[in-house]
């Protein structure tokens, strides 16, 4: 009686899940898979963030459609292949791998003729992933009141200034600054209410807080380029043109940040928070621009951060050994017992039985 009840309520959350993401707003219509979802596992000391994927071998990878962000129609998905989103924690840091197959394009300094990736994290209670939090002000009335509870977290990787294999990302230079720039490359830490309320970390409508960082950092690499010392800026293109192979994208972040403002999403572990993914790719080399991209969910997909306790207990290993091992204790107490009574029943029984020394025995 009890789990058709379970399954019919199942169905009948995942249906209601369904309608009401339908009757988001006008003209947005979206089927949100349920079953999306991106795990981080604890799994500490084993990633390197230099774009390379082998370090990720044994781990679990989600895997998802890449659909227009603003039209999201499976006619259009992108056809070079699915996106694998991996993610793991060390309980300090969050990390990401991303692996999509594309031709190899790269055009140094202009990173719209290059592929480009960017993660998007709810922040505030009410913002929507549809219209990076979905604040209604417009950009002069937009404000950190106006929009209270639509922040989103943003972070945006173009490589046209990034050498393959280098880290970009936070760095003192910025930090000092007080904002979420990267002046060495384009990994940038930014927050929005809204696609036109849009500002990197500390710059904002009301004037620029110094109290903001960068706290990202990542790297890419493509599969058709080879692996040697390392590249410079010089080595650019650094692969022939269209050559076939994955592309890689790694960041990696701390699970918490000192952000004041509300621009960063807080991480715990134990707990899910709501990410998207969203990829920009120069289809037949045409560059792009901001709102064509691509995206894995055309919702928020839910980011669980595992805590290492929750993996133990799912293995039900611990339970089970503790309640063997007490009951092979309790057995062997048992026998312990048994076995001094019995010994003393036969000592006990035999005190009659007169000593013989072993001189007379007959050997
Ligand atoms: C989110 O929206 C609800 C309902 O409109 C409102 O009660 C709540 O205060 C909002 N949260 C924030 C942080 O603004
Ligand atoms: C705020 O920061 C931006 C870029 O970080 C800069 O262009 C602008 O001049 C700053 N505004 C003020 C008022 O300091
Ligand atoms: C809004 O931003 C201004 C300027 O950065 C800051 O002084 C103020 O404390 C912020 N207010 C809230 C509610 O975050």
């Amino acid at each position: 009686m009890f789990r058709p009840f379970l399954v019919f309520s199942l169905v009948g959350s995942v249906l209601i899940g369904l309608v009401s993401s339908h009757s988001e707003s006008g003209e947005w219509h979206c089927d949100s898979d349920a079953e999306n979802r991106i795990e981080a596992e604890f799994k500490p000391g084993i990633i390197t963030v230099d774009g390379h994927a082998d370090d990720w071998s044994d781990v679990d990878g989600f895997e998802f459609s890449l659909l227009p962000a603003l039209d999201p129609d499976f006619d259009h998905e992108y056809k070079a292949g699915k996106m694998t989103v991996k993610a793991l924690h060390d309980g300090a840091d969050v990390f990401f791998m991303l692996q999509v197959d594309g031709d190899y394009a790269y055009t140094k300094g202009e990173s719209k003729k290059c592929p480009s990736v960017a993660l998007m994290f709810q922040i505030g209670e009410n913002a929507s992933y549809h219209n990076m939090g979905g604040c209604p002000e417009g950009t002069d009335s937009c404000t950190n009141k106006t929009c209270r509870g639509h922040e989103v977290d943003i972070m945006h990787f173009s490589i046209g200034t990034a050498i393959p294999g280098r880290l970009y990302g936070g760095n003192p230079v910025d930090s000092k600054n007080g904002n979420g720039a990267d002046s060495f490359g384009h990994l940038v830490d930014l927050y929005a209410w809204n696609p036109h309320c849009r500002y990197l970390d500390g710059p904002g409508p009301a004037g620029n807080d110094s109290s903001a960082q960068n706290n990202w950092k990542g790297a890419w690499w493509h599969s058709s380029l080879i692996v040697h010392s390392g590249f410079v800026e010089e080595d650019s293109p650094y692969a022939s043109d269209g050559k076939k192979g994955t592309y890689y994208f790694e960041f990696s972040r701390p699970l918490r940040t000192m952000d004041l403002l509300q621009q960063d999403a807080q991480f715990t572990i134990g707990l899910t928070s709501k990410m998207a993914v969203a990829f920009w790719y120069p289809v037949d080399k045409k560059p792009w621009y901001g709102s064509q991209h691509y995206s894995v969910g055309c919702d928020w997909v839910p980011f669980d951060i595992v805590s290492s306790k929750a993996l133990l207990s799912s293995l039900g290993s611990r339970s089970s050994w503790d309640a063997g091992s007490a009951f092979a204790l309790l057995f062997s107490v048992i026998s312990l017992c048994v076995s001094v009574f019995v010994g003393y029943w036969v000592v006990s029984r035999n005190k009659s039985v007169p000593f013989t020394p072993i001189s007379n025995s007959n050997l």
